[in-house]
């Protein structure tokens, strides 16, 4: 599969996934990085020679990933809502900071996730990748990777915990749908 990550932060999911290129782990490769700004995460991009393609604008990325042909998005922390015509042309692939379908849903992102977990006293937490369709919490999960978190109670201990287990899911997602021979 050629694969387009779509990022809007740090990108540190993104380096994840880019370093496994020297393992020769995956058949699959990430051939474009997206961004809806000029997000720190595209730095990475220059270092593995990857190319990046930064727009808000849904025709110009279509454009760009049929270029490239791409047929499995990977969104790790891209922020912008999909398009359904995005959704339904191709596999995408969204990685989410949480043991789905715990905090998931609208307005459970990020920081505020963690928040939640603490505050709810959790003894775990982790992260999910999930197949994308036009419904927000109507989720396909493909794989999830827990974490126990029950001596760390502050928030940002949880995130930190959360965010480390979560860089083995990107590669270890695109390995069960290689393996599934998935394809759309
Ligand atoms: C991750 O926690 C991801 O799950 C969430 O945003 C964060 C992105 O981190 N959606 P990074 O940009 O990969 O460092």
């Amino acid at each position: 599969m050629n694969i387009v990550v779509s990022i809007s932060g740090t990108g540190t999911n993104l380096k994840a996934l880019l370093d496994v290129k020297k393992e020769n782990y995956l058949k699959s490769d990430t051939v474009v990085v997206a961004s809806n700004k000029n997000a720190v995460g595209l730095d990475s991009t220059r270092e593995f020679n990857v190319g990046a393609s930064v727009s808000k604008d849904n025709e110009e990325i279509i454009k760009c990933l049929r270029l490239k042909n791409v047929n499995l998005i990977v969104l790790a922390g891209f922020l912008p809502k999909i398009s359904k015509r995005i959704i339904n042309e191709l596999t995408i692939v969204n990685i989410h900071p949480s043991l789905l379908p715990k905090y998931g849903g609208e307005g459970c992102c990020g920081t505020y996730i963690h928040e939640k977990v603490s505050a709810n006293k959790e003894k775990a937490s982790g992260a999910t990748a999930y197949l994308v369709s036009e419904e927000l919490d109507d989720e396909d999960i493909l794989l999830q990777k827990s974490v126990d978190i029950s001596d760390r109670r502050s928030e940002d201990g949880i995130a930190k915990e959360v965010l480390r287990t979560e860089h083995g899911i990107p590669k270890d997602a695109i390995k069960k749908l290689e393996e599934d021979s998935y394809t759309r």
